[in-house]
């Protein structure tokens, strides 16, 4: 069976990395990068340090408004599917790539396999929510992480092909611990920050605030600045220099990334994965937005969502979360059903 998988943006290297491992021997498995995000601290390094193969194809789309960014991406992903004529096209998350592959080989009527199906913001303004709705419902089989994941498509009519096989990004948790792969940071107490969600990088205002909220933190807070963030920084005149607290550094690698966060005293971030990540690894962790698609971590405390007052920042990291589940989201074999599942298709 030829599958080709679409990828494109940071997290679905990293979604990538498990089920191209569980393809080998299994499923011709050929990879699109669309180019959405293309800094080496951005992608190459991903693909180098988790020893990936390189894509087959290189889209190099770039950045751009939402409308002329995917639509580039559609043009060059229908040429190479009518030419390799897959048996199945893999899409990941809720991106613009995720959408870009998921539209246009279902208009070409080849089944789509959505990885990470079934997450709901019910927030319509994030891009991303709309990526997720579009793309489900022209997927084949819907892969979700979680039995909430699982009754959102219900709720939307969605029934057949769906299958609960837990979350990729879990695979790739247990992997590197697996392997001992985290690095042994000798770091003073810090706590560990990313931010990137456009409602709190994209206006001048709160993203001063947010960061005057982690400058007057009362530990010192490591911050891998995203480009999106560091734009916008340099647009609305923030300067480095002037938040003595943060340590600013540049986008990290996956590894680098865990480990950063496994010897951190705690997350504060806007990213999705992270969100679970920081669970996984039993860290508190403060999410900045007003709701959560993973909203299982939420449960005990362990995830608390803060927006509008970020005053009480200081006393939601210490205060420890309950009620920790190690089972939360599969057991790490979510790439290997997900294979099983395609090749039954
Ligand atoms: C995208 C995804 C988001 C995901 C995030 C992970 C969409 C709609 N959003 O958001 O779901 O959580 O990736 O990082 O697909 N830029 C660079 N170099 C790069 C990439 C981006 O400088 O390699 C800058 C450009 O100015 C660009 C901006 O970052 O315009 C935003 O990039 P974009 O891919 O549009 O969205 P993200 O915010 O990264």
């Amino acid at each position: 069976m030829k599958i080709i998988a679409i990828i494109g943006a940071r997290p679905q290297f990293i979604k990538h990395f498990p089920f191209e491992k569980a393809c080998v021997d299994r499923l011709d498995l050929k990879t699109i990068h669309t180019g959405q995000h293309y800094d080496e601290n951005m992608s190459a390094i991903f693909f180098k340090q988790l020893g990936m193969r390189k894509p087959d194809y290189m889209l190099n789309v770039g950045s751009d408004n939402h409308g002329a960014q995917t639509a580039k991406m559609m043009v060059q992903i229908e040429k190479i599917l009518l030419e390799e004529k897959p048996n199945g096209v893999v899409v990941y998350g809720d991106t613009n790539s995720t959408l870009a592959g998921a539209l246009v080989a279902s208009k070409l009527h080849i089944p789509v396999f959505h990885i990470e199906a079934g997450l709901r913001s019910f927030n319509k303004k994030m891009p991303e929510e709309i990526n997720r709705v579009l793309t489900d419902h022209v997927s084949s089989c819907l892969f979700t992480p979680s039995k909430i994941a699982s009754a959102n498509l219900e709720k939307e009519g969605l029934v057949e092909g769906v299958y609960e096989v837990g979350d990729i990004m879990k695979d790739l948790v247990v992997y590197v611990e697996e392997n001992e792969l985290l690095k042994p940071f000798k770091e003073e107490s810090y706590y560990y920050a990313t931010l990137h969600r456009p409602y709190n990088t994209d206006d001048d205002s709160r993203l001063r605030y947010v960061l005057d909220s982690l400058n007057s933190l009362n530990k010192k807070v490591v911050f891998p600045i995203h480009p999106r963030t560091k734009n916008n920084m340099s647009v609305f005149d923030l300067n480095i220099e002037k938040f003595t607290n943060i340590e600013f550094i540049s986008p990290q690698s996956y590894i680098d990334n865990l480990s950063y966060l496994v010897h951190s005293e705690g997350l504060i971030t806007d990213s999705g994965g992270m969100q679970k990540e920081a669970y996984w690894l039993n860290k508190k962790c403060i999410t900045l937005r007003t709701e959560t698609e993973w909203v299982e971590t939420l449960i005990g405390g362990n995830n608390i969502l803060l927006f509008n007052d970020l005053s009480t920042l200081d006393k939601e990291l210490v205060t420890v979360g309950e009620n920790w589940n190690e089972e939360l989201y599969g057991d790490g074999t979510a790439s290997e059903k997900i294979v099983s599942r395609i090749l039954s298709y």
